[in-house]
Protein backbone atom coordinates (compact mmCIF):
# COMPACT_ATOMS: atom_id res chain seq x y z
CA UNK A 1 0.00 0.00 0.00
CA UNK A 2 1.07 3.37 -0.83
CA UNK A 3 0.96 5.39 2.18
CA UNK A 4 0.83 9.52 2.44
CA UNK A 5 1.20 11.14 6.34
CA UNK A 6 -1.01 14.26 6.94
CA UNK A 7 1.80 15.86 10.27
CA UNK A 8 4.71 14.10 10.00
CA UNK A 9 5.24 14.97 14.30
CA UNK A 10 5.77 12.31 17.06
CA UNK A 11 3.20 10.28 15.34
CA UNK A 12 3.27 10.87 12.04
CA UNK A 13 6.90 9.68 12.41
CA UNK A 14 5.77 6.11 14.49
CA UNK A 15 3.82 5.24 11.38
CA UNK A 16 6.23 5.51 8.86
CA UNK A 17 8.35 3.33 10.90
CA UNK A 18 5.66 0.88 11.65
CA UNK A 19 4.23 0.70 8.28
CA UNK A 20 7.46 0.39 6.91
CA UNK A 21 8.44 -2.89 8.42
CA UNK A 22 5.15 -4.00 7.24
CA UNK A 23 6.09 -3.51 3.88
CA UNK A 24 4.01 -0.23 2.65
CA UNK A 25 5.77 2.71 0.98
CA UNK A 26 5.45 6.38 1.87
CA UNK A 27 4.95 8.67 -0.95
CA UNK A 28 5.25 11.89 1.12
CA UNK A 29 4.91 13.21 4.52
CA UNK A 30 2.83 16.80 5.00
CA UNK A 31 3.65 19.60 7.19
CA UNK A 32 1.47 22.14 8.42
CA UNK A 33 3.21 24.82 5.93
CA UNK A 34 2.76 22.04 2.76
CA UNK A 35 1.39 24.22 0.03
CA UNK A 36 -2.08 22.99 -1.93
CA UNK A 37 -0.01 21.81 -5.14
CA UNK A 38 2.08 19.43 -2.35
CA UNK A 39 -1.10 18.09 -0.72
CA UNK A 40 -2.80 17.33 -4.02
CA UNK A 41 0.30 15.53 -5.38
CA UNK A 42 0.70 13.76 -2.42
CA UNK A 43 -2.71 12.33 -2.31
CA UNK A 44 -3.12 11.62 -6.03
CA UNK A 45 0.39 8.85 -5.50
CA UNK A 46 -1.06 7.62 -2.50
CA UNK A 47 -3.93 4.43 -2.00
CA UNK A 48 -4.73 5.78 2.09
CA UNK A 49 -3.97 9.06 3.44
CA UNK A 50 -2.99 8.71 7.47
CA UNK A 51 -3.41 12.14 9.26
CA UNK A 52 -2.35 12.87 12.92
CA UNK A 53 -1.78 16.32 12.53
CA UNK A 54 -4.02 19.09 14.48
CA UNK A 55 -8.18 19.02 14.62
CA UNK A 56 -7.92 22.62 13.10
CA UNK A 57 -7.18 21.19 9.85
CA UNK A 58 -9.10 18.13 10.10
CA UNK A 59 -11.98 19.11 7.50
CA UNK A 60 -8.92 20.65 4.79
CA UNK A 61 -7.95 16.90 4.79
CA UNK A 62 -11.32 15.39 4.87
CA UNK A 63 -12.18 17.56 1.67
CA UNK A 64 -8.19 16.68 0.23
CA UNK A 65 -8.92 12.92 0.88
CA UNK A 66 -12.79 13.32 -1.16
CA UNK A 67 -11.75 15.14 -4.09
CA UNK A 68 -8.60 12.83 -4.50
CA UNK A 69 -11.37 9.80 -4.24
CA UNK A 70 -8.64 8.12 -1.51
CA UNK A 71 -9.00 6.36 1.89
CA UNK A 72 -8.26 8.54 4.82
CA UNK A 73 -7.69 7.26 8.53
CA UNK A 74 -7.98 9.65 10.78
CA UNK A 75 -5.87 9.75 14.32
CA UNK A 76 -6.47 13.37 15.28
CA UNK A 77 -8.39 14.03 18.32
CA UNK A 78 -9.73 16.92 19.50
CA UNK A 79 -12.95 18.00 16.53
CA UNK A 80 -15.50 15.55 18.00
CA UNK A 81 -17.91 18.50 17.86
CA UNK A 82 -17.39 18.42 13.86
CA UNK A 83 -17.70 15.03 13.45
CA UNK A 84 -21.24 14.76 12.75
CA UNK A 85 -21.27 17.11 9.90
CA UNK A 86 -18.06 15.29 8.84
CA UNK A 87 -19.67 12.05 8.91
CA UNK A 88 -22.88 13.08 6.98
CA UNK A 89 -20.54 14.88 4.21
CA UNK A 90 -18.23 11.69 3.84
CA UNK A 91 -21.65 9.51 3.55
CA UNK A 92 -22.68 11.92 0.71
CA UNK A 93 -19.63 11.97 -1.01
CA UNK A 94 -19.32 8.34 -0.42
CA UNK A 95 -16.42 8.80 0.97
CA UNK A 96 -13.48 6.58 2.66
CA UNK A 97 -12.99 7.63 6.06
CA UNK A 98 -11.70 5.98 9.49
CA UNK A 99 -11.28 7.56 12.55
CA UNK A 100 -10.36 6.51 16.50
CA UNK A 101 -9.23 8.43 19.13
CA UNK A 102 -6.95 5.76 19.86
CA UNK A 103 -5.60 2.87 17.43
CA UNK A 104 -4.16 0.66 20.14
CA UNK A 105 -5.86 -2.78 20.33
CA UNK A 106 -5.28 -3.20 23.90
CA UNK A 107 -6.85 0.89 24.80
CA UNK A 108 -9.83 -0.66 23.07
CA UNK A 109 -10.20 -3.72 24.41
CA UNK A 110 -9.76 -2.05 28.28
CA UNK A 111 -12.41 0.40 27.17
CA UNK A 112 -14.67 -2.39 26.66
CA UNK A 113 -13.60 -4.13 30.49
CA UNK A 114 -13.88 -0.54 32.12
CA UNK A 115 -17.22 -0.35 30.44
CA UNK A 116 -18.66 -3.69 31.84
CA UNK A 117 -16.81 -2.99 35.28
CA UNK A 118 -18.89 0.29 35.90
CA UNK A 119 -21.86 -1.37 34.73
CA UNK A 120 -21.63 -4.19 37.37
CA UNK A 121 -20.51 -2.05 40.42
CA UNK A 122 -22.67 1.26 39.57
CA UNK A 123 -25.46 -0.71 39.84
CA UNK A 124 -24.70 -1.16 43.01
CA UNK A 125 -25.66 1.34 46.10
CA UNK A 126 -23.35 4.09 47.19
CA UNK A 127 -20.84 3.40 44.45
CA UNK A 128 -19.10 6.33 42.39
CA UNK A 129 -17.06 7.13 39.12
CA UNK A 130 -14.36 9.07 37.91
CA UNK A 131 -11.74 9.07 34.99
CA UNK A 132 -8.12 9.95 34.98
CA UNK A 133 -5.87 10.29 32.11
CA UNK A 134 -2.11 11.32 31.80
CA UNK A 135 -0.20 12.76 28.69
CA UNK A 136 3.33 14.57 27.69
CA UNK A 137 3.09 18.48 28.11
CA UNK A 138 2.78 19.03 24.06
CA UNK A 139 -0.92 17.27 23.47
CA UNK A 140 -2.60 19.93 22.28
CA UNK A 141 -6.35 18.42 23.39
CA UNK A 142 -7.67 17.86 26.81
CA UNK A 143 -9.04 16.07 28.18
CA UNK A 144 -7.78 13.01 25.46
CA UNK A 145 -9.90 11.48 23.11
CA UNK A 146 -9.86 8.38 25.04
CA UNK A 147 -11.41 9.78 27.85
CA UNK A 148 -13.79 11.93 26.23
CA UNK A 149 -14.71 8.21 24.41
CA UNK A 150 -14.83 6.31 28.02
CA UNK A 151 -16.95 8.60 29.04
CA UNK A 152 -19.47 8.73 26.19
CA UNK A 153 -19.62 4.73 26.83
CA UNK A 154 -20.22 4.99 30.11
CA UNK A 155 -23.10 7.61 29.57
CA UNK A 156 -24.26 6.09 26.64
CA UNK A 157 -23.89 2.38 27.57
CA UNK A 158 -25.08 2.88 31.69
CA UNK A 159 -27.45 5.39 30.91
CA UNK A 160 -25.74 7.03 33.67
CA UNK A 161 -27.50 10.23 34.86
CA UNK A 162 -24.05 12.13 35.44
CA UNK A 163 -22.24 14.03 33.06
CA UNK A 164 -18.42 14.15 32.70
CA UNK A 165 -17.13 17.53 34.36
CA UNK A 166 -14.71 18.86 31.75
CA UNK A 167 -13.25 20.28 33.53
CA UNK A 168 -13.80 19.51 37.22
CA UNK A 169 -14.96 22.77 38.72
CA UNK A 170 -12.58 24.59 41.10
CA UNK A 171 -14.75 25.41 43.66
CA UNK A 172 -14.04 21.76 45.32
CA UNK A 173 -17.66 20.46 45.20
CA UNK A 174 -18.63 18.22 42.09
CA UNK A 175 -22.34 18.70 41.44
CA UNK A 176 -23.92 15.01 42.14
CA UNK A 177 -25.38 14.87 38.63
CA UNK A 178 -21.16 15.22 36.87
CA UNK A 179 -18.37 12.91 37.74
CA UNK A 180 -15.36 13.80 37.54
CA UNK A 181 -12.43 13.00 34.79
CA UNK A 182 -9.28 14.50 35.89
CA UNK A 183 -5.87 15.53 33.29
CA UNK A 184 -2.74 15.79 34.24
CA UNK A 185 0.43 16.89 31.87
CA UNK A 186 3.65 15.13 32.99
CA UNK A 187 7.24 15.11 31.05
CA UNK A 188 6.68 12.87 28.03
CA UNK A 189 4.47 10.30 29.24
CA UNK A 190 3.10 8.31 26.10
CA UNK A 191 -0.76 8.33 27.46
CA UNK A 192 -2.24 6.42 30.61
CA UNK A 193 -5.75 6.05 31.49
CA UNK A 194 -7.84 5.21 34.04
CA UNK A 195 -10.82 4.06 35.36
CA UNK A 196 -11.63 4.77 39.00
CA UNK A 197 -14.64 3.22 41.19
CA UNK A 198 -14.95 4.14 44.75
CA UNK A 199 -17.66 1.92 46.68
CA UNK A 200 -18.63 2.04 50.50
CA UNK A 201 -16.36 -0.69 51.23
CA UNK A 202 -13.80 -1.01 48.28
CA UNK A 203 -11.77 1.08 45.31
CA UNK A 204 -11.46 -1.06 42.48
CA UNK A 205 -9.39 1.03 39.30
CA UNK A 206 -8.35 -0.57 35.65
CA UNK A 207 -5.14 1.37 34.04
CA UNK A 208 -3.78 0.99 30.46
CA UNK A 209 -0.33 2.96 30.25
CA UNK A 210 1.30 2.52 26.90
CA UNK A 211 5.11 2.09 26.54
CA UNK A 212 5.46 3.62 22.91
CA UNK A 213 3.82 5.42 20.61
CA UNK A 214 4.23 2.03 18.34
CA UNK A 215 1.03 0.66 19.55
CA UNK A 216 -0.92 3.26 18.09
CA UNK A 217 0.84 3.42 15.19
CA UNK A 218 0.29 -0.22 13.81
CA UNK A 219 -3.51 0.25 14.91
CA UNK A 220 -3.82 3.10 12.09
CA UNK A 221 -2.12 1.00 9.51
CA UNK A 222 -3.99 -2.14 10.24
CA UNK A 223 -7.32 0.36 9.78
CA UNK A 224 -5.43 2.07 6.51
CA UNK A 225 -5.08 -1.62 5.37
CA UNK A 226 -8.69 -2.67 6.16
CA UNK A 227 -10.44 0.71 5.00
CA UNK A 228 -8.67 0.44 1.02
CA UNK A 229 -11.67 0.14 -1.19
CA UNK A 230 -14.64 0.32 1.33
CA UNK A 231 -16.84 3.12 1.34
CA UNK A 232 -18.35 4.74 4.30
CA UNK A 233 -17.19 6.66 7.46
CA UNK A 234 -16.17 3.92 10.09
CA UNK A 235 -14.58 3.16 13.77
CA UNK A 236 -11.79 1.26 14.74
CA UNK A 237 -14.44 -1.31 16.04
CA UNK A 238 -14.89 -3.07 12.82
CA UNK A 239 -11.00 -3.89 12.00
CA UNK A 240 -10.69 -4.31 16.15
CA UNK A 241 -13.09 -7.20 16.00
CA UNK A 242 -11.38 -8.91 12.94
CA UNK A 243 -7.84 -8.53 14.24
CA UNK A 244 -9.27 -9.85 18.06
CA UNK A 245 -11.10 -13.03 15.94
CA UNK A 246 -7.57 -14.09 14.03
CA UNK A 247 -5.65 -13.63 17.45
CA UNK A 248 -3.04 -12.01 15.49
CA UNK A 249 0.60 -11.11 17.17
CA UNK A 250 0.61 -7.40 17.37
N1 LIG B 1 -5.69 8.17 17.59
C1 LIG B 1 -4.59 7.82 18.28
O1 LIG B 1 -4.35 6.62 18.55
C2 LIG B 1 -3.63 8.89 18.70
C3 LIG B 1 -2.42 8.58 19.34
C4 LIG B 1 -1.52 9.61 19.62
C5 LIG B 1 -1.83 10.91 19.26
N2 LIG B 1 -3.03 11.19 18.66
C6 LIG B 1 -3.39 12.53 18.18
O2 LIG B 1 -2.68 12.74 16.96
C7 LIG B 1 -2.43 14.14 16.79
C8 LIG B 1 -0.94 14.35 16.54
O3 LIG B 1 -0.21 13.91 17.67
P1 LIG B 1 1.38 14.01 17.70
O4 LIG B 1 1.79 13.58 19.06
O5 LIG B 1 1.97 13.36 16.49
O6 LIG B 1 1.55 15.61 17.59
P2 LIG B 1 2.82 16.42 17.04
O7 LIG B 1 4.07 15.72 17.41
O8 LIG B 1 2.60 17.82 17.49
O9 LIG B 1 2.65 16.33 15.46
C9 LIG B 1 1.62 16.94 14.76
C10 LIG B 1 2.20 17.36 13.44
O10 LIG B 1 1.15 17.80 12.57
C11 LIG B 1 1.61 18.95 11.91
N3 LIG B 1 0.48 19.74 11.40
C12 LIG B 1 -0.28 20.65 12.03
N4 LIG B 1 -1.20 21.15 11.19
C13 LIG B 1 -1.00 20.53 10.00
C14 LIG B 1 -1.60 20.62 8.72
N5 LIG B 1 -2.60 21.47 8.47
N6 LIG B 1 -1.12 19.82 7.71
C15 LIG B 1 -0.12 18.97 7.93
N7 LIG B 1 0.52 18.86 9.12
C16 LIG B 1 0.08 19.64 10.13
C17 LIG B 1 2.44 19.68 12.93
O11 LIG B 1 3.29 20.59 12.30
P3 LIG B 1 4.03 21.74 13.16
O12 LIG B 1 5.17 21.00 13.81
O13 LIG B 1 4.45 22.70 12.11
O14 LIG B 1 3.04 22.29 14.13
C18 LIG B 1 3.18 18.52 13.59
O15 LIG B 1 4.36 18.17 12.90
C19 LIG B 1 -2.98 14.81 18.05
O16 LIG B 1 -4.30 15.25 17.80
C20 LIG B 1 -3.00 13.67 19.08
O17 LIG B 1 -3.95 13.87 20.10
C21 LIG B 1 -3.92 10.21 18.39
Amino acid sequence: MRIGLIGYGRMGQAIERVATARGHEIVGALHRDASTIEREAVAQQADALIDFSHADAVPEHVNLALRAGKSLVIGTTGWDALRPDIERQVRAAQGSVLYAPNFSIAVQVFLRHAVNLAAQLLQLDGWDVAIEEIHHRGKADAPSGTARALATRLQQTLSLPREAAYPVPTDNRLPANQFAVGVLRLGSEFGTHRLLLDGPYDWVEITHRAKSRDGFAYGAVRAAEWLIGRTGFFSFQEVLNEILAHKEEH
